[in-house]
This record gives C-alpha cells, structure tokens and sequence, in this order.
C-alpha cells in the first residue's frame, strides 16, 4: 500500500556522478575525507564513465586538477587541458553517458579563486572571458553540457554568446545559480586541490542567510539564457529548491555536496546512522523539495540499489 501511494521515485537516470581527474595513467589517489571517491587519471576516470552508463546514470561532471596552476588558469581553456582530454576519452566509451563539465577556474589558479585576481580580489568582468573560452574548449572536446559554478554575474550570458559565435549553439547551460558559500564544500577542496591561498569566496558565493537574493540570481540566470539552473548545496536549501521550483518551469538541479556526502558517510562509518537508508532518505527529500537532477557523489551506490526496479 505505501508502495502504491507513494509520491516520490528516484530513478538512476536522474543522477549525475562527479569524477576528479588529474594527469597520469592508472591512477587512482583515494580523498581520505570523501570514502569510495577518488582522483583519477583519464584511462580511470574513462572506466568509472562506462560503470556509471551500465548503470544508468543520467551523467557525468568532470573536475580537473591540472598539471600545473598559474595566475591566469591557464589550462582551464587549453584544448590538451585534462578535462578537455577526459571528455574526448569518455565520449567513445560511454556514448549514452552524458558529459558535463564544471567549467570554473579555482583548480587552475595558484590563488585558488574563482577568477582573475586583481588588487586582491576577484575582478568580476575579466573572469567572463575566461569562463567564456573555457566553456568553449570543454564544447569543441565534446561536452553536452557546460555549468559554470565561479558565481561571477553576466556570465551565463558571455558564455551563451561564445558558444553560438563558436558553432555550440546546441551546447546547453546548466547554471550553478543559487550557489551559497558553504562550509560544506571541505572535503571537495581537498579533491580538487582548489582551496583559496588567502581570503575566502564570500565576494561571489551567496550569503547562506538570503533566500530572496537566491531566487533573483536564478532569475537572472534563466534572463540570460541558462537551460537548467542549480541550487547548492542541497539539504541545508530544501526551501530555495521548492521555491524555485513553484516559480519556474526549467530543470533544477540539487547538488549534494562533499560535505553532505561525507557526514552521512563518517556518521556511517561509526555506526552511528545506518548509511544505506540515510542516503536514501536524503535523495528522497531532496527530489521532494523540488529538484529534477541530483549530482551526488552517492550516484553509483543509489543506482545500483534501485536498479532492478522495485518488485
Ligand atoms: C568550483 C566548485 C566547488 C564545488 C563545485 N564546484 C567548490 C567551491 O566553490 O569551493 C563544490 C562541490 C562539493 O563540495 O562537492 N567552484
């Protein structure tokens, strides 16, 4: 009966995986904060896509960690860049995959911001070029989608515009809109190697207090173009998913972030929650709020547990 009455499904097709790559072969650097997960070289990251298309993930979202950081992020938009090769490899080998790239700078700066740093801080109109020939490179290596998730503003436009002026005009945008600077995002950092040298993202990430501004950084978003929008983290932003979902008819996106997954996870490990049924129960809620995608470094776990079907 519960069965038969029940309002929210989860479906594998609804998950998107985040993998790490990082230049080598056969490289598999576990993060010790983030359990099951790991930094991985292209051939490895190219066997996880193929276990996440058997599984029946809806996709993939690229990270890199680049050979080597500079000021200018340079090889965040470099066509031989270790996303840009990443996607050339996976592409093949898990064709019904989805491709997604993060496209942002803080893994490819020294500084670990965001952008161009100038006088110290984030200069907001010069990063939009970079985001925009990033974007661009990730598309001409084949990505489906491009989701920016630096939170400089006007950039969703810039990169709609480089795209169709480039021949992407397929390309769509999946927008990190509502994105809140989190202390959730730790264990990420220590994947990505991507924490600020000084400072911190409080000039570009939203104040975790605004739930109103949220909803006018979707707005403008969707105003500038983007096909799908994110709300981030998930859990801590159940209200902004519902809210954006009452509003607007685009995909939304919830991102269960590092720190969400780790929590359950080291609460798991010590047996203090039982991981199996708060996995699911946190991916329920996060669908019942509102969202259509959930990225979720639980992707293969969840899949491989509701795939066969319910009886
Ligand atoms: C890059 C980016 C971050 C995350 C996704 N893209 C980190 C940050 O903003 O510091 C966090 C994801 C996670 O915690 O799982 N800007």
């Amino acid at each position: 009966m519960r069965r038969l009455v029940r309002e929210t499904h989860l479906q594998p097709s609804q998950f998107i995986l985040p993998l790490f790559v990082c230049p080598g072969t056969g490289l598999r650097r576990e993060i010790a904060s983030m359990p099951g997960h790991a930094q991985l070289s292209v051939d490895e990251a190219v066997r996880e896509a193929a276990e996440a298309e058997r599984l029946g993930l809806g996709g993939v979202i690229l990270f890199g960690i680049p050979e080597k950081k500079d000021d200018n992020a340079t090889e965040a938009s470099s066509d031989g860049g270790i996303v840009q090769r990443a996607i050339r490899a996976i592409k093949p080998a898990a064709p019904s995959l989805l491709v997604i790239t993060d496209v942002c700078n803080c893994e490819y700066t020294s500084h670990g911001h965001c952008g161009k740093v100038v006088d110290g801080d984030v200069d907001n109109d010069a990063t939009l070029e970079w985001l925009a020939r990033a974007a661009v490179s990730h598309a001409r290596a084949g990505a489906d989608i491009v989701a920016p998730s630096d939170m400089m503003d006007g950039r969703v436009g810039a990169i709609r515009r480089a795209l169709d002026g480039e021949g992407f005009p397929n390309t769509p945008i999946l927008s990190y809109a509502a994105k809140f600077a989190s202390v959730f995002y730790g264990p990420f950092r220590d994947a990505a190697e991507s924490t600020p040298q000084f400072g911190d993202r409080r000039s570009y990430q939203m104040d975790p207090a605004n739930g109103r501004e949220a909803l006018r950084e979707i707005e403008l978003d969707l105003e500038e173009g983007a096909d799908m929008i994110m709300v981030k983290p998930a859990m801590p932003y159940l209200d902004i998913i519902r809210q954006a979902r009452d509003r607007w008819q685009a995909p939304i996106t919830a991102y269960q972030v590092s720190g969400e997954f780790s929590m359950i996870m080291a609460a798991a490990r010590n047996g203090w929650i039982d991981g199996q049924r708060a996995m699911l129960e946190s991916l329920t809620a996060i669908r019942r709020a509102g969202a259509s995608i959930t990225v979720t470094y639980f992707a293969k776990q969840a899949a491989a547990l509701l795939a066969p079907p319910v009886r």
